[in-house]
């Protein structure tokens, strides 16, 4: 069997940390190296960790090969509403960093590679229900204009330098290990810390928001189900939509309410509320389902259980 030495750039943002996790239980913690332009926090620091700034090209390829790194997850990015705030280096970051690891993929003849896009890389005038595959793309902001046309690069390398790149367009990513980046969906991961530290929660969006949601250990088997599938079962190189739940603030205040009574919630939309009514509140992955047998798992309430269950304990270990 062909042995794999997999290199995770950005693993210590809110998705790097637990696909790490993941990757360490499918080859084996030794064959595994995370990096970031960070110290490693947390659990990170039990496995191999190395400083590297995908921006240095070659020190990226120095390391790809010193390394015989085989795949590449590329995770590094600034997310939607930190983007909008220094969109020069979101647009830097995000489009040359992807840039480098494609090249890095010619280069060293790699196996393959992962990349996210997000439901970012829509806009107004996408269909907003069932949001299909292949549709009206106008994203509004920096990280999604980066999004857009990184789908579109991925899709480019594959055709033509026969890249084998993999990509999900990510809706909000839920987890509660790590604090969230800077993201809009990320008032949905905040209110589960305010719900047990304060008891009430500030929401910069307006109650019937919805917008399409996924907890972590989904979003962790989907990247990994479609970096195990076959590559002719990959049939789509831009980035494929994927779908587990979709609410609203008030949604999930209520099922917080079930489990915490006296929680409240009241809102203060702020710039980023023109961010969230720019995006789908729901989507169709009917392609990925049928192409490499995606399914999900949690729902609203299964996430809410699981994190109001751990979280707790977790935030009294911090304190
Ligand atoms: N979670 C991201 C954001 O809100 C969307 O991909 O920026």
């Amino acid at each position: 069997m062909k042995k794999h030495k997999i290199l995770i750039i950005g693993a210590g943002g809110q998705l790097g940390s637990e696909l790490t996790q993941g990757l360490w239980k499918l080859y084996g913690k030794e064959n595994v190296i995370a990096t970031d332009i960070k110290d490693p926090q947390g659990i990170l620091s039990q496995g191999n960790f190395e400083i590297l700034d995908v921006l240095k090209q070659k020190n990226l390829f120095d390391f790809i090969k010193k390394n015989e790194i085989t795949q590449i997850y590329h995770l590094a990015a600034v997310l939607s509403a930190t983007g909008e705030k220094n969109p020069k280096f979101a647009w830097h970051l995000n489009m040359d960093g992807l840039i480098h690891v494609l090249d890095a993929a010619v280069e060293y003849k790699l196996d393959r590679v992962y990349w996210p896009s997000s439901i970012a890389a829509f806009g107004p005038t996408t269909p907003k229900q069932d949001t299909p595959q292949d549709t009206i793309m106008d994203p509004t902001t920096i990280y999604g204009i980066s999004k857009q046309a990184g789908e579109r690069w991925c899709e480019w390398y594959h055709r033509k330098m026969g890249v084998d790149v993999r990509s999900l367009r990510y809706p909000g990513l839920i987890g509660y290990k790590t604090k969230p980046g800077g993201g809009t969906t990320d008032y949905a991961v905040d209110i589960y810390f305010k719900a047990i530290t304060d008891k009430k929660f500030e929401c910069f969006l307006q109650p019937d928001t919805y917008l399409p949601m996924m907890y972590m250990d989904d979003a962790v088997k989907a990247t990994l189900d479609l970096m195990e599938a076959p590559a002719e079962k990959v049939k789509i190189r831009s980035s494929y939509n994927i779908s587990s739940m979709s609410f609203s603030p008030a949604e999930i205040a209520e099922e917080i309410k079930k489990r915490i009574p006296d929680f409240t919630i009241s809102y203060q939309p702020d710039f980023r509320q023109a961010i969230a009514d720019s995006w789908p509140k729901s989507i169709d992955d009917s392609a990925a389902r049928k192409d490499w047998g995606w399914n999900h798992q949690f729902g609203l309430e299964e996430m809410t259980e699981e994190i109001l269950k751990n979280l707790p304990a977790l935030l009294a270990q911090e304190a």
